[in-house]
């Protein structure tokens, strides 16, 4: 029997398989590499010392979603494969809408073709209504902001509504809020396409000398130094909370969404200053205007994944600076330095 990891070559899902393959478990992947390198998969069968099976191909593929559950006797799923860039998905949301939604339901449709009754979803924090106050609890109204968010939204409406047909289904839609950091070997981490929208990446190629200085969107939000606050979360924590996840869908049926998160709040310049405390390195940065649809603060109350999961993030931020920094010196052009 194996577990299918949709996506599992990307930042998120290559952390996971470590995981997963140090936890004893068989692993299929699928992955289309268009954002993502096979190269570390590779890198993950070095760590664990284990092999795994890796197809590349769609996601959205239901015909080969199909034979990969039947030829490996897949009998749970964690579906990290989809687009990921708010940005974009708003200048091209037919791309998002397409993809995202087709990919899930293919997946869905799959799962219900072969006998396939657990499911662990990618959802994000970007679910959660910008009114709705943090520490956000997973029972707060939902609203979205840009088509990347309503993306996950619609997927987790799609999941929900799939559970409440087949009371044999178990899905646990996990809502990340802001994942940082990297395998402390240094062999995997995250690679993103082109100039990163996200800070800590941003951070760390400035770090390494690809970026000229750091912007700093804003700095008259409401939080303690006027920059914004979010709950950073270390992929190594956020890996550990898949496997936990699983867990708890083999031993239980029906949907729960559930925040993966610290439940502390950082802001932009806390990052930076641990950051530079953790690596000895000094950060340029300049202050720029806000980026339109950014939130003053983010963060989660993490007790519903302690209780039901037994997860909590162990690592701190420092741990995410020192680990997103030893990632990117050892591979400053990512893995196309392969
Ligand atoms: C963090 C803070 C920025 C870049 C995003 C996605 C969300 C989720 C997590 C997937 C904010 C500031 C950033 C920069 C900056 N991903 N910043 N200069 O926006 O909280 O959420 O990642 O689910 O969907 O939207 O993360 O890292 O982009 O921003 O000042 O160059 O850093 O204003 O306060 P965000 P982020």
């Amino acid at each position: 029997m194996s577990i299918l990891v949709t996506g599992g070559a990307g930042y998120i899902g290559s952390h996971t398989l470590v995981r997963l393959l140090e936890q004893g478990e068989s692993v299929v992947v699928l992955d289309s590499y268009d954002n993502s390198s096979p190269e570390a998969l590779r890198r993950v069968m070095q760590l664990t010392g284990r092999q795994l099976e890796a197809i590349e191909g769609d996601a959205c593929d239901e015909a080969l979603l199909r034979r990969v559950m039947h030829e490996y006797a897949v009998e749970s799923v964690i579906h990290f494969a989809g687009h990921k860039a708010v940005g974009e998905s708003v200048q091209k949301p037919l791309k998002y809408y397409k993809n995202n939604l087709e990919s899930t339901i293919s997946l869905m449709r799959a799962m219900r073709e072969e006998g396939v009754k657990r499911l662990i979803f990618s959802s994000s924090a970007t679910v959660y209504h910008c009114e709705e106050p943090s520490p956000h609890t997973e029972d707060q109204r939902l609203g979205c902001i840009n088509p990347y968010g309503w993306t996950k939204f619609m997927n987790e409406q799609i999941i929900r509504d799939c559970c409440q047909a087949d009371g044999e289904l178990s899905c646990v839609l996990l809502r990340y809020f802001n994942p940082v950091g990297a395998h402390p070997s240094g062999l995997i981490g995250e690679d993103p396409n082109g100039i990163p929208n996200n800070l800590m990446p941003y951070i760390c190629q400035t770090a390494v000398g690809l970026r000229d200085h750091l912007t700093i969107f804003g700095d008259d939000y409401k939080t303690h130094d006027g920059t914004g606050v979010r709950d950073y979360l270390h992929v190594c924590d956020l890996a550990e909370g898949h496997v936990c996840a699983l867990g708890y869908a083999r031993a239980h049926k029906g949907c729960e969404a559930i925040n993966l998160g610290t439940g502390t709040g950082y802001s932009v310049l806390d990052v930076v200053h641990a950051f530079e405390k953790a690596n000895g390195i000094k950060i340029n940065y300049v202050i720029g205007p806000r980026r339109p649809g950014d939130l003053d603060e983010n963060y989660a109350d993490p007790s519903k994944a302690e209780r039901l999961l037994g997860w909590k993030a162990q690592k701190t931020l420092e741990d995410m600076c020192r680990d997103g920094w030893n990632w990117q010196k050892k591979n400053p052009k990512g893995y196309r330095g392969e």
